[in-house]
């Protein structure tokens, strides 16, 4: 079948590696894709938000299939109108997509159906959620309401700290996104990535991870999309994941069905685990990135499988088949990501990187040019391995770090510390 998959980022790139690896896929597009995803697919220049432009592509290829990779195409109706068109396709709707386009309707969504949730509030003016942070306390969380491509949360350890978020967001900092302000319980634990297939009435568990957030080492430094990960969460035992889903995910699906939305793709759930007790943080309705680039390599070819039979409403028929490994995966970025960072710059190195289904670079943000790659985002490469056990998969992630020289980027040299140092 031909299949096209929307993005351009390192999880599109582990989407698209793993598709390829499944013989079921004769032809793969990727609309826009990037200088490694050109490596091994046909990359079109559309803007994956524009229906129409993803309309005209899959009549031009003949798309039977496609997978939705980023928020912003799900948030903006393109999976919509390619089921409107008949075309089968891999991501939930505008209506359900609201699960991360909006925090306060997870939070509606949560109460209905008794979901484990930190206890909030919302305000939609300045004054009042200023007296609701006093009478709180510290530390607490404000959050936009809206998209804010991952930057609108604050999580403040004072209150003054609060204060001033609430005078950022009601300020315009977050444009239309921070009109309404979700303010949220500050909870304690250990955090985990859980990511379940969802076809509309099944949900089926197809991996946990752990991301790491903070830009520096020690968890310093300011917040970004995520500067590594690895796969499984240790955090998330057999029994947590069943917690998780009896509590959490299944009532959360059954109520958007109930409301005439169900929801079809890829939940990911953050959570937040403490003494055996799963609390939704908040749920994104795609894959994580870099968190699939470690599931990607943990599922190989049954990952097309897996997302066909959502696409198809055959999950109940399925299950994942899981290798007893671990996986993880090293993000360089750019110098002074996740602020401003200069684009353009010569990565060396990667041409000689192993491709193999135990050791793959995944590029995030790269282009092809004169036979160099150019770092042309924040996150540019995601390195990625897998391995028996995490500390064979972290020597080999870390080996792949070594060989790429690129004085103008940097990672962290701690992924996986909290299950490495047990
Ligand atoms: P988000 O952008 O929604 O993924 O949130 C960014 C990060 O803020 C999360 O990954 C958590 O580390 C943290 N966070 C969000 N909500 C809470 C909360 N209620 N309590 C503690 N930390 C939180
Ligand atoms: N790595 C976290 C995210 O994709 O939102």
């Amino acid at each position: 079948m031909n299949i096209l998959i929307l993005g351009s980022g390192g999880r599109e790139h582990a989407l698209a590696w793993a598709v390829l690896q499944n013989p079921k896929c004769d032809k793969l597009i990727v609309a826009p894709g990037n200088g490694g995803i050109a490596q091994i697919a046909q990359c079109a220049a559309i803007n994956p938000d524009d229906s129409a432009a993803v309309l005209d592509l899959v009549a031009e290829e003949a798309v039977d299939f496609v997978i939705i990779g980023p928020e912003a195409p799900l948030a903006a109706g393109v999976a919509d109108a390619l089921r409107e068109a008949g075309i089968l396709t891999f991501g939930p709707s505008k209506a359900a997509a609201e699960l991360e386009a909006s925090k306060s309707f997870t939070k509606m969504i949560c109460d209905a159906s008794n979901a484990p949730t930190a206890a909030y509030a919302r305000f939609n003016e300045a004054d009042p959620a200023k007296a609701y942070i006093r009478e709180q306390g510290a530390p607490i969380v404000v959050k936009a309401d809206g998209l804010a491509a991952g930057k609108g949360v604050i999580v403040a350890m004072s209150e003054a700290e609060a204060l001033a978020a609430i005078d950022d967001m009601f300020g315009g900092a977050f444009g239309g996104a921070g009109a309404e302000v979700v303010i949220e319980e500050f909870l304690e634990g250990e955090e985990a990535s859980f990511f379940v297939l969802c076809d509309g009435e099944t949900a089926l568990p197809v991996g946990t991870a752990q991301d790491h957030k903070r830009a520096y080492d020690g968890d310093e430094g300011p917040n970004t999309g995520g500067m590594g990960a690895y796969s499984p969460a240790p955090v998330m035992s057999d029994a947590i994941v069943e917690k998780t889903m009896e509590e959490i995910i299944k009532p959360s699906m059954a109520e958007m069905a109930r409301r005439g939305t169900p929801f079809q793709g890829v939940l990911f759930a953050g959570l937040m685990v403490k003494d055996e007790q799963p609390k939704l943080i908040e749920y994104n309705v795609r894959f994580g990135d870099p968190e699939c680039q470690c599931l990607m390599l943990r599922l190989g070819a049954q990952a097309l499988d897996l997302m066909l039979a959502a696409a198809e409403g055959r999950l109940n028929e399925m299950s994942v088949n899981w290798a007893d490994d671990h996986a993880m995966t090293v993000v360089m970025a750019a110098n002074g990501y996740p602020g401003s960072y200069e684009k353009g710059t010569v990565i060396n190195g990667l041409d000689a990187l192993p491709e193999t289904s135990f050791e793959m670079c995944f590029h995030a943000g790269t282009k092809r040019e004169a036979g160099q790659f150019l770092a042309t985002g924040g996150r540019v490469i995601a390195l990625t391995a897998r391995g028996t056990s995490l500390q064979e998969a972290h020597a080999k992630a870390y080996a792949m770090v070594d060989a790429v020289y690129w004085p103008e980027g940097f990672n962290r040299s701690d992924i996986g510390w909290r299950a490495l140092k047990g």
